[in-house]
């Protein structure tokens, strides 16, 4: 296990009914902005129950953060934010409110373009933030993580800055969420503990029981909240499980891996196809074209997850990945490249903007532009 340290500090509200705390979590002095999506927190009522929380405070409101946050929104709202000395922002609804409201907080600490910051990576100040998340996927209510798209250019990429001050999760906020959006979060989250776990072996016994046991209750309850879908425990699991794939517990002192994610957000950016799909497009191909350096790994999952017990290793991580691809599909999620109609042009798109930029992804720092066509080829 490598050297690491770990401090997660954001408070996580969970429950039903929980949301009426944000009036004790946000001081009554902050000048605060709420953020929101397009819309949907109207529809199922969160709306509702935040402002009647925050009765006794003054704030702003932002609407209007779009799936894959995009940079011109968000300065939008950095210069509202700004002209109006905003120092608290609650944001209310996915991962893509959450992930924009990140970077209007560094942003409003900035005097610079925002998109430089993003282009850096990383902000050291911002103003504090926190959550009220409805949709289980991203972990972004309990990490340091965002995704910031430019749509201007094609891009997409990751920033980091600090953890929310609180996130509160209420698992009746979920019941409202449309199957294609409840695949995508069980998938992402799969993805999540994968990029984590399926690297090396023997790293800490401790961090790959915590993702097989994600990876296991994940396939225990995908097939039962598609009938399901507003029973309270089941979404409670649901939600927990996303959380806890995503704030850091598994990942300590362990390799990991994100070269899906990252060639992912390179297809988001060119097509606009939602982050999960680009995973279970992906995540396959990419195992399969890793496989020797993974090996031993994949073995490990194809017995402890899949509990495959017979046939040679070969056989055992063929099985282990035609399983996975079908759990994609079971969740109604596009497994090929051809599905989404993305051809050669696509391809050399990819591997020539990895080549350009340099490049070496994956835990082995090996996964180049030639090695990202390799992979797109075996997503064929
Ligand atoms: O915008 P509104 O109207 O709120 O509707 C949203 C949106 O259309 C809707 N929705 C959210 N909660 C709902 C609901 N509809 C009904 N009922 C509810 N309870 O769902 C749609 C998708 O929302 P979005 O926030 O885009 O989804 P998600 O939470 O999956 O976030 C995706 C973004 O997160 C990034 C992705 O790249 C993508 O940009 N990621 C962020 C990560 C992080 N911060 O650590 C890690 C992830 O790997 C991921 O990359
Ligand atoms: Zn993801």
């Amino acid at each position: 296990m490598d050297n690491f340290t770990f401090c997660n500090p954001t408070k996580l509200v969970f429950g039903k009914g929980q949301i009426k705390e944000i009036e004790n979590l946000i001081p009554k002095n902050k000048n605060l902005m709420l953020t929101f999506g397009g819309g949907s927190v109207k529809e199922n009522g969160v709306y509702n129950q935040v402002v009647t929380a925050l009765k006794d405070h003054d704030f702003i409101e932002f609407w209007g953060i779009e799936p894959n946050p995009k940079i011109d929104t968000l300065k939008k709202a950095i210069t509202i934010a700004k002209k109006k000395d905003i120092n608290f922002i609650l944001s209310v609804g996915g991962g893509s409110c959450l992930d924009g409201t990140k970077l209007i907080a560094a942003g409003i600490k900035y005097d610079g373009d925002a998109w430089d910051l993003v282009l850096k990576g990383y902000s050291a100040d911002s103003v504090d933030f926190a959550s009220v998340m409805t949709l289980p996927a991203t972990g972004s209510e309990m990490n340091r993580g965002a995704v910031i798209s430019n749509a201007d250019t094609k891009e997409k990429y990751p920033f980091y800055s600090r953890c929310p001050v609180f996130s509160v999760l209420d698992p009746e906020t979920t019941y409202s969420l449309p199957d294609y959006q409840i695949s995508c979060g069980i998938a992402d989250t799969f993805v999540h503990v994968t990029e984590q776990y399926l690297t090396y072996p023997n790293q800490s016994r401790i961090m790959d029981r915590w993702a097989e046991g994600i990876l296991i209750s994940l396939l225990e309850i995908a097939p039962k909240i598609k009938n399901n879908k507003k029973d309270y425990d089941l979404m409670s699991d649901f939600m927990l499980l996303a959380t806890m794939a995503l704030n850091g517990f598994i990942g300590m002192g362990v390799a990991q891996d994100w070269a899906t994610h990252q060639i992912g957000h390179v297809i988001t950016a060119l097509h606009g196809i939602t982050h999960a799909e680009t995973l279970t497009l992906l995540h396959c191909g990419l195992l399969k074209t890793m496989k020797e350096q993974k090996k031993e790994k994949l073995l490990q999952y194809a017995e402890r997850v899949w509990n495959i017990s017979t046939g040679t290793d070969d056989e055992k991580i063929k099985e282990a990945l035609n399983k996975t691809e079908t759990f994609f599909k079971s969740l109604g999620l596009a497994t090929r490249l051809g599905e989404k109609n993305i051809g050669n042009d696509t391809i050399n798109e990819v591997a020539n903007r990895f080549t350009a930029q340099g490049r070496k992804a994956g835990e082995g720092h090996n996964i180049t532009g030639e090695v990202v066509r390799q992979i797109l080829e075996n997503c064929k």
